[in-house]
């Protein structure tokens, strides 16, 4: 059973300092109710009865602060997550900047999946391109930068090995001509893992903005999708004002099915299509700041 009793914001405090201290994972501007049942579940595991019991045991126990990190930075993804947000951005989106940029002689496309947990959301994105460039026969320079502030799930989404379960809104097709089979996993094919490049990337860190290996930002889609419904709204302000700073105006930017961009930021994006979470710098805005900056 899981401990029910409301945890003192002092107690929260104590936990997550020592998280902290040991992790250097800031997790403070978690919604409180979230980090509550999450802690509450290791509590019934280590079998403590309290929070000061639970506090306790975290101090003398350094495989429960792995397990705690474990349950409080969750990492489920898997290939194709909101199959129809992927329909769209294949058939519509994809091909839209393709064909603009090399219009404009400017055969480079830069994304970055921002809390890219394990991998999938990165090189589903990098099989649609490579699909649409191989059938179209065109020529493009593309980088996939793919950052997570958890080092273990960046080890296992470099390895580019997954189980069947992380398929399970795939295409066959797409299964077929994009993974090899080996005992029971599924590789990505070489090409595909080229193009992403993964690091660490803290997006609540203030001194960076985006990603030390894209140099300088100025993607022109960025995946933060399934990141933002963990933060409170300053937090979620803090990770939106580093997206926008990355974008240029017509970068896209897609969220989670549950998210939305926060405050102020409301007004300073638009939604690219009203029925996808796909998102654009609202233009006479973007304009007069401008002036301003
Ligand atoms: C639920 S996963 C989302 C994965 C993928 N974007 C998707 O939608 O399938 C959330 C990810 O956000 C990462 N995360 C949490 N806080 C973060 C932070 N401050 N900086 C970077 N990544 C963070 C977690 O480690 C986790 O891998």
């Amino acid at each position: 059973m899981e401990n029910s009793s409301k945890i003192k914001n002092q107690e929260l405090h104590a936990i997550l300092n020592l998280l902290f201290l040991a992790k250097k994972l800031d997790l403070s501007g978690n919604k409180p109710d979230f980090l509550h049942r999450r802690i509450s579940r290791r509590m019934s595991v280590t079998k403590t009865n309290n929070h000061q019991e639970y506090l306790a045991y975290l101090q003398n126990n350094s495989l429960e602060i792995e397990a705690l990190q474990d349950i409080l930075t969750i990492n489920v993804s898997h290939f194709f997550r909101n199959s129809f947000t992927f329909d769209y951005l294949d058939k519509i989106i994809i091909p839209k900047i393709i064909n603009t940029k090399l219009k404009a002689k400017k055969p480079v496309l830069r994304i970055w999946s921002a809390g890219c947990s394990t991998g999938e959301e990165a090189y589903s994105i990098g099989i649609l391109i490579d699909n649409y460039l191989r059938k179209n026969d065109l020529i493009m320079d593309v980088s996939i930068f793919a950052t997570d502030i958890d080092i273990k799930s960046l080890a296992y989404a470099k390895k580019g090995k997954y189980t069947a379960e992380s398929l399970k809104e795939t295409k066959l097709e797409i299964i077929t001509n994009y993974f090899s089979q080996l005992e029971g996993k599924y590789k990505i094919l070489p090409r595909i893992k080229k193009m992403v490049h993964f690091s660490t990337f803290d997006l609540l860190n203030s001194h960076q903005y985006a990603p030390e290996e894209s140099i300088y930002g100025d993607f022109d889609l960025i995946f933060c999708r399934n990141v933002l419904i963990y933060f409170n709204k300053e937090y979620q302000e803090i990770i939106f004002n580093k997206l926008n700073k990355s974008m240029n105006t017509t970068s896209l930017l897609v969220l989670g099915e549950a998210e939305e961009p926060p405050g102020e930021y409301e007004k300073r994006f638009h939604k690219e299509s009203i029925y996808f979470k796909i998102y654009q710098k609202t233009q006479a805005l973007t304009a007069n700041l401008k002036f301003v900056q």
